[in-house]
């Protein structure tokens, strides 16, 4: 029997890049029916209309169906694949620029900023949860992309739902070394250890070798670059960080640079970049997805997608990094704590490894970040300005009060129409 993938965000620009990998893997999945779910109806033709025209000219013979009906879209899906922005990009501008109002961080998924998104997204990723849960097929599986993915991903697995989360950053990372190591990507083996937007590649072992204090030793400056993170430092921790972590260890710097004359948010270069790309998708000619598709900092999550979604469904028991609970797989950590690990994907789900104890700096800010995160779910699904508080106190980028009151109060005010579980009855 064939597979029926439903999109909610479909109209989302990143959707030709799934669909290319959908394609690219029809020996791993073979997917007969696409639905592509997005509110916004003129992004559905767009997309749809190049996700169409990429299909059939791949070969692809399924049925591709765009909507706005949420019911119809997930009846009987296999993977639902949860890509929505709530608030589009104007939400993550206000998300990148109120915080600076206040000496921190703007940044769409760590920080305020992070926080601001979780308020917004959480209810309703939980209400398509559950709707998955009452239509899907039996065994169906949410994939969650949708940011922040760690903070998301806790919610669904707190609430009992069958879903896994995903980001591009380990296989991002694994491109990296294959390209420094001039092997392929596939054969090097990564210890990605941590929470979503806050890992470390602690080893990448190639033909049983770890290759990893080469690695530091010989491109400390290509890695400096590509992460922000000061070569000395990426010398003591012995280990790559994902790029995210020099929002943490570089914050006084990251905040200065954001409050310089002349900067720009990332919303505003995507918004831009967006409108280029969907005028592109528009064009009936066009049968490939546009190569400035790259410059989106998503680029490979499809990959991720697909290959995650073929393992569910073959059960193959190959390793992949996802977000799951712990289950004991970070020892610092309880069970239930969503972590970003490797693990064994087989048709009964992700199950993470084993992990070697985490040094004292990673585990703390691990165990740091994890109670911020948990704080935050908290305040997403009961919308207390009390608890949204707390979460700002307890996240190391804020820290402080009465500023986290502040920002609360500010976050709260740019948001409003995107938390009705804070004022209800407002939309
Ligand atoms: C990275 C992260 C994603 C995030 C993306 C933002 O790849 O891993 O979680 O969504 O960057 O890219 P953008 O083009 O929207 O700034």
């Amino acid at each position: 029997m064939g597979t029926k993938v439903t999109v909610v965000g479909g109209g989302s620009t990143y959707t030709p890049e799934l669909v290319d990998s959908l394609c690219d893997h029809q020996d791993r999945i073979s997917v007969d029916e696409l639905v592509l779910l997005d509110p916004d109806t003129d992004r559905l033709e767009a997309v749809g209309g190049l996700t169409d025209r990429i299909l059939r000219a791949k070969g692809w013979t399924g049925t591709l169906t765009t909507t706005s009906d949420r019911h119809r879209a997930i009846d009987g899906a296999d993977f639902v694949v949860v890509q929505l922005r709530v608030g589009g990009q104007s939400a993550r501008h206000s998300d990148e620029t109120v915080p600076g109002g206040y000496g921190c961080l703007g940044q769409e998924t760590t920080g305020p900023g992070g926080l601001a998104k979780a308020l917004r997204t959480v209810p309703l990723v939980l209400e398509i949860a559950e709707e998955t849960a009452e239509r899907a097929a039996p065994a169906a599986w949410l994939v969650d992309f949708t940011n922040p993915v760690g903070i998301v991903t806790q919610a669904l697995l707190d609430e009992g739902h069958r879903a896994v989360g995903l980001c591009n950053v380990a296989m991002l990372v694994q491109r990296r070394i294959g390209h420094y190591l001039g092997l392929d990507p596939d054969r090097v083996e990564l210890e990605h250890v941590g929470l979503n937007h806050l890992t470390w590649a602690r080893s990448a072992t190639v033909d049983g070798v770890n290759r990893m204090p080469e690695l530091l030793e010989r491109y400390r400056a290509e890695f400096e670059l590509e992460t922000g993170i000061p070569a000395g430092l990426l010398r003591l921790l012995g280990a790559l960080p994902s790029y995210y972590l020099h929002y943490y260890y570089c914050l006084d710097h990251n905040v200065a640079e954001q409050a310089a004359p002349g900067w720009r948010t990332r919303a505003e270069v995507v918004a831009e970049l967006e409108c280029e790309l969907l005028d592109e998708y528009r064009d009936p000619n066009l049968i490939t997805r546009p190569e400035k598709l790259s410059f989106r900092g998503g680029a490979f999550y499809s990959e991720a997608a697909v290959r995650l979604m073929a393992s569910l469904g073959a059960g193959t028991g190959d390793i992949q990094v996802v977000d799951v609970r712990n289950d004991g797989a970070l020892a610092e950590l309880s069970d239930d704590a969503v972590v970003e690990v490797p693990c064994k994907v087989d048709a009964t789900g992700a199950h993470p490894l084993p992990q070697r104890a985490l040094p004292p700096d990673m585990a703390g800010l691990v165990a740091h970040c994890k109670a911020y995160e948990r704080l935050a779910v908290e305040a997403a699904i009961t919308g207390s300005r009390d608890t949204m508080i707390r979460a700002l106190v307890a996240n190391p980028l804020v820290g402080q009060y009465p500023r986290a009151e502040q920002l609360a109060d500010a976050l709260l005010a740019a948001n409003r129409h995107w938390l009705p579980r804070f004022f209800p009855g407002e939309r």
